[in-house]
């Protein structure tokens, strides 16, 4: 195993935070985790295990040893006339698995294109976007029980997703490393184009009939002219979750602001946009020193490049509170801080 002493994390997160890691090692098996976790080496130091780091904020050095999950490889399990059963290596990255997946013509992946990280974190938050969760596609994972050094297999019910959420962000946090996903996917897609802006983004394609590729090809066009590329700008997308609120709050604040916007979830509650939310409040395109929100996705924080950890979190936290003085609203973070 790779191990390297006393690194910057510049690299190996979205928000381009230049703060080090104590030690960085490259896991490429379950051996590895095994010398980091079980063997003598690194008892005394704190572990933590990072994908894409494209979901995480350092507001500090992390002192003890940074995993970089690089377990590898996809591989077709079973297959029938009508789905596949895919496992695939949690340190894949995602997109890249996507298109294989497209190529291939196996649905269910497509609304999930662009996303960026590993495949191993995509279960963590149950990845979502353009009215597809992770969930729908997910068969079971394994995962590596820190505690014991076993591999343990977790089907869906286990893993109680939700909305950017699943087991492993709550109470079984840092207890588990992702090692393996399995995925079943349909050879006879059903296109799910119900968001709005994929049939507009369509018809602009000037597509006549459905495909996998144009599904997904749809979705990286209009995630690019929504979302900044961390290449150009740090990020890590969304930085709160969309908060869920009881309709008679909701009802009451239509009364106040009228254009208020909501999805609806059940019969009690409606799902209201954080980003209209943070705009309202008069934050969109705030910028203080080096950290800022985006000017175009108020949902979004930003690192202008020298910006540190800390400050983003401080921003962060000034947010929640003037949205909560403004709306009543409490924002829930959806990035890990470490
Ligand atoms: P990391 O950031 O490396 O890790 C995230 C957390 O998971 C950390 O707490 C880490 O310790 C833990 N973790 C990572 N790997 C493992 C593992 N193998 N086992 C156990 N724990 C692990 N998310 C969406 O859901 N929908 C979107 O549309 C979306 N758009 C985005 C757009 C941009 C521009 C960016 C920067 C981010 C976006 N995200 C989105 C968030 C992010 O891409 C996802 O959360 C992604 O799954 C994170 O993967 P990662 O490998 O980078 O995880
Ligand atoms: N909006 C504003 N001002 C803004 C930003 C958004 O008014 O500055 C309004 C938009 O006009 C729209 C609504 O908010 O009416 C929703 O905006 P958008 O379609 O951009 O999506 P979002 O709710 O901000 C969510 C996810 C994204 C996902 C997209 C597409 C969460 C927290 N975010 O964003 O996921 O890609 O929908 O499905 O659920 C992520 O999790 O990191 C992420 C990027």
């Amino acid at each position: 195993m790779i191990v390297q002493q006393n690194v910057s994390l510049k690299p190996y997160n979205t928000f381009g935070l230049n703060e080090n890691a104590g030690f960085l090692a490259i896991v490429t098996s379950i051996d590895d985790l095994d010398e980091i976790y079980q063997t003598g080496r690194f008892r005394s130091q704190k572990k933590m295990i990072l994908g894409g780091g494209s979901n995480v904020l350092f507001t500090r050095g992390f002192t003890g040893v940074v995993g970089k999950n690089e377990i590898r490889g996809i591989e077709i399990q079973r297959e029938t006339k009508e789905d596949v059963l895919v496992a695939v290596g949690a340190g894949e990255n995602w997109h890249q698995f996507v298109l294989w997946c497209v190529e291939r013509g196996y649905g269910g992946v497509e609304n999930l294109s662009l996303i960026p990280g590993t495949v191993g974190a995509a279960p963590m938050q149950n990845i979502g976007a353009y009215g597809v969760e992770l969930k729908e596609v997910f068969h079971s994972l394994e995962a590596y029980e820190i505690s014991s050094g076993k591999t343990i297999s977790f089907f869906r019910e286990d893993c109680k997703f939700g909305y950017r959420y699943s087991i492993f962000k709550g109470e079984l946090r840092d207890e588990y490393v992702i090692t393996k996903v399995f995925f079943k996917l349909s050879k006879q897609p059903v296109f799910n184009t119900s968001y709005g802006a994929i049939q507009d983004t369509l018809e602009k394609m000037e597509v006549k009939k459905f495909s996998l590729q144009n599904v997904s090809q749809a979705v990286i066009n209009i995630r690019q002219s929504k979302l900044p590329d961390p290449l150009d700008i740090g990020n890590a997308g969304s930085f709160f979750k969309n908060p869920v609120i009881e309709k008679l709050h909701f009802e009451a604040l239509s009364a106040q602001f009228a254009q208020i916007v909501s999805y609806p979830v059940d019969e009690e509650k409606v799902k209201v946009p954080a980003g209209w939310l943070i705009e309202q409040a008069g934050w969109k395109g705030f910028r203080d020193g080096e950290v800022g929100v985006h000017d175009r996705q108020a949902l979004v924080l930003v690192n202008h490049g020298n910006g540190r950890g800390r400050d983003l979190l401080k921003l962060s936290k000034e947010i929640q509170k003037s949205v909560q003085s403004t709306f009543g609203i409490d924002l829930e973070r959806e990035v890990n801080v470490v």
